[in-house]
């Protein structure tokens, strides 16, 4: 544990009680001058802490930045979650995660930012990140073939739909295979990336962006969880939900639970509609009839055939 940590833990065994600098020193075993400089840093990191004159500290609020330390406490995961990596600004959480990955972090570790400044979307597009978003992208190690991972593409945006209906009681809907809609308009998505070889799954990034408390303008009608609630939205308390709504899918389809896929299929916005598919090399129409075992979208087309995309 930090210094800082147990600052903070001194605060909250008595979160009325004003502890003097010379307190938190012994308790510490530090000079008086580096608590000042922790709970400078503190207050940085966004915690409310009160300086009074001449008889010490008081916190007033905790910090609601998705800082390590504050997504970690009351986490009710065992691996999702449990090792977090959070940047104020960053390119993309996917790329950061990817990379961590390489060199052998372990499944479950999450990197979250409050900005991204090189944010992704799906078939190469960019993804407009600014502060009051959540932009997270965790690590997964899944025992599968390549060709399963649809179903964990699908399984990752029904986790997100049910948190966002425990805690805001929004029906969520899923734009096959996981852009997160509320009523006809977009909330967020999710960017999966995978490396392995042809028969072997190395590790899956899964990537995903909400906008909880921002507006993004794109073409296509958006709308934020904040707009929809009509409530300031707290950050942290949607990445821990998502957390443990991942962690227990993940956990039931590593057992070999396909459950979800219907769950999936009651939260589809495409079902039964007409859609118009953009794939990397062509585009095909035709109407949504069905989402397989592996999660692939059954298509009719005009001529009555069907198609697996
Ligand atoms: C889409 O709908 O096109 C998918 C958007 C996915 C955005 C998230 S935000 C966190 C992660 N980092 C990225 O660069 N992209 C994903």
């Amino acid at each position: 544990m930090s210094h800082s940590d147990l600052i903070i833990g001194a605060f909250l065994d008595d979160p009325k009680r004003t502890l003097s600098g010379e307190a938190l020193a012994r308790r510490l075993g530090v000079s008086r001058t580096s608590v000042w400089k922790h709970i400078k840093a503190l207050q940085e990191e966004g915690y409310r802490i009160e300086v009074l004159k001449g008889r010490g500290y008081r916190l007033k609020g905790l910090s609601a930045r998705p800082i390590e330390r504050e997504v970690k406490r009351g986490l009710l995961t065992e691996r999702f979650g449990q090792r977090v990596f959070y940047y104020e600004k960053i390119g993309s959480t996917n790329d950061v995660v990817k990379e961590l990955a390489r060199r052998g972090e372990k499944e479950g570790t999450l990197v979250i930012a409050e900005e991204q400044l090189n944010g992704r979307g799906r078939l190469d597009r960019s993804w407009e990140s600014p502060r009051g978003g959540v932009f997270m992208s965790l690590i997964m190690r899944p025992n599968l073939h390549p060709t399963e991972l649809t179903r964990l593409i699908l399984l990752s945006g029904v986790a997100v739909a049910r948190a966002i209906k425990s805690l805001y009681g929004l029906d969520g809907r899923l734009k096959w295979p996981n852009d997160i809609f509320y009523e006809d308009k977009k909330l967020g998505g999710i960017l999966s990336e995978m490396e392995g070889e042809a028969e072997r799954v190395n590790f899956v990034v899964v990537g995903i962006g909400i906008d909880a408390n921002c507006n993004v303008s794109v073409d296509i009608p958006t709308t934020s969880l904040k707009k929809e609630t009509g409530r300031e939205i707290n950050i942290i308390k949607l990445v821990q939900e998502i957390l443990k709504e991942v962690e227990s899918l993940y956990e039931a389809f590593m057992k070999g639970s396909l459950a979800f896929l219907e769950e999936y299929k009651e939260l589809s916005h495409t079902l039964g509609r007409d859609v118009k598919i953009v794939r990397l090399k062509d585009t095909i129409v035709g109407r949504a009839v069905d989402i397989d075992s592996n999660g692939a979208l059954v298509l009719r087309l005009p001529d009555g055939s069907y198609e697996k995309v």
